[in-house]
C-alpha cells in the first residue's frame, strides 16, 4: 500500500505528458480523492492510503493521462476568485475571460445596470459582475438547461441569487427589457477545426465551442439581435478567436454598431471587442 509522499510521486510521473505542473495536479487529485485540502497531504506525508483510496486515485490519474481536464475530474474550477462548480455539461471557464469581466467593470458605471450575460454556461461572468456589483441586475441566458442548471447551482452556493435571473433560451430572446449592456463569450471555433478533437476540448460541449463553417454563426447572430436589446448607448461587449477580430468588427458595422474597439488579452492576443448600440 503506497502512502502520500509515494502516490504523490507516481502520479505526478503517471500525467507528466498532460500537464505543465504534474506535481500540482497530482496533489489536487489526491486531495480530492481523500476529500482533504492540500495543506493535508504536506502534514501526513506518511499516511498510508486505503485500498479504496488508491483505487480511485488511480483512476483519476488513468482519466487524466487520457486527456479529461482536472475541474471535470475534480468538479471545480475557481474563477474571478470564486470557486465555480463544474460538470462536462458546461465549458470549464478560462482565465482570458476574467478580462471580459474587468473590461465590463471598467466601462459600465458601478449604479445600477441591467446586464445581460449570454451562453452563461457555469456562470462564470454573470457571477463575477453580481460579485462586484451589488447593485447590477442580471440576466444569465443559455440554450442548454443542463448548463442553467449547475448556473443556478453556483448562483446558490455563492449567495448570488437575488440578483441574476436565469432564462433558458436562445441569445437575446429572453429578454424582456432593454439592457445597459449584453456581454457573451459565445462560442467561437470554425465547426472543422481540428482542435476540437484535441487535447481537453473534446471532453467539453461541442454546443459550447463550435459555431459553423468559419466560427462566427452565433456572434453573427448576437450582433444582429443585440441591438434591439440595448438601451440606448448600451454596449456589447464579446470574446472572440485571437484570429476573428477584423471579421468581428466588420459584423459590428455591418449591423450598425458605433464606437467600435478591439481589446487584447494578457498574452497580447486580439481577443475582445465592445461596441456601442446604434441608437
Ligand atoms: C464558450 S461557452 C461560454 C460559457 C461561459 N460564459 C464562460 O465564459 O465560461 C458558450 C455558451 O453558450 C451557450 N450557447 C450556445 N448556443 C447558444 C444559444 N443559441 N443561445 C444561448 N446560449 C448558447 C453554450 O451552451 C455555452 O454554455
Amino acid at each position: 500500500m503506497s502512502s502520500i509522499e509515494e502516490a504523490l510521486r507516481s502520479g505526478a510521473q503517471a500525467i507528466a505528458d498532460q500537464t505543465d505542473n504534474p506535481q500540482l495536479e497530482a496533489q489536487l487529485l489526491l486531495a480530492f480523492t481523500l476529500e482533504k485540502e492540500r495543506a493535508y497531504l504536506y502534514g501526513w506525508p506518511e499516511q498510508a492510503l486505503t485500498d479504496l483510496q488508491q483505487s480511485r486515485f488511480l483512476n483519476l490519474l488513468e482519466r487524466r493521462q487520457a486527456g479529461e481536464p482536472l475541474a471535470y475530474l475534480t468538479g471545480y474550477k475557481e474563477f474571478w476568485s470564486l470557486p465555480l462548480n463544474i460538470t462536462p455539461d458546461v465549458l470549464i471557464p478560462r482565465p482570458e475571460t476574467e478580462q471580459l469581466v474587468q473590461l465590463a467593470l471598467d466601462l459600465l458605471p458601478q449604479e445600477q445596470c441591467l446586464v445581460a450575460d449570454l451562453g452563461t454556461g457555469s456562470g462564470a461572468i454573470a457571477l463575477a459582475l453580481a460579485s462586484e456589483r451589488p447593485q447590477w441586475q442580471l440576466t444569465a441566458i443559455d440554450q442548454s438547461s443542463a448548463a442553467l442548471q449547475v448556473a443556478e447551482e453556483n448562483s446558490r452556493l455563492l449567495g448570488l441569487t437575488t440578483q441574476i435571473e436565469f432564462r433558458l433560451g436562445s441569445w437575446c430572446d429572453p429578454l424582456s427589457s432593454p439592457q445597459h449592456a449584453i456581454i457573451s463569450n459565445p462560442p467561437y471555433i470554425a465547426a472543422d477545426d481540428p482542435h476540437l478533437h484535441q487535447h481537453g476540448l473534446s471532453f467539453e460541449p461541442a454546443s459550447a465551442l463550435a459555431s459553423g463553417a468559419d466560427g462566427l454563426d452565433d456572434i453573427r447572430q448576437i450582433s444582429e439581435t443585440a441591438n434591439a436589446c440595448l438601451q440606448a448607448d448600451g454596449l456589447l461587449l464579446l470574446e472572440h478567436g485571437y484570429q476573428q477580430q477584423s471579421e468581428v468588427i466588420s459584423i459590428l458595422k455591418s449591423s450598425g454598431y458605433r464606437e467600435i474597439r478591439g481589446y487584447r488579452d494578457d498574452q497580447g492576443q486580439d481577443r475582445f471587442v465592445v461596441a456601442s448600440c446604434s441608437t
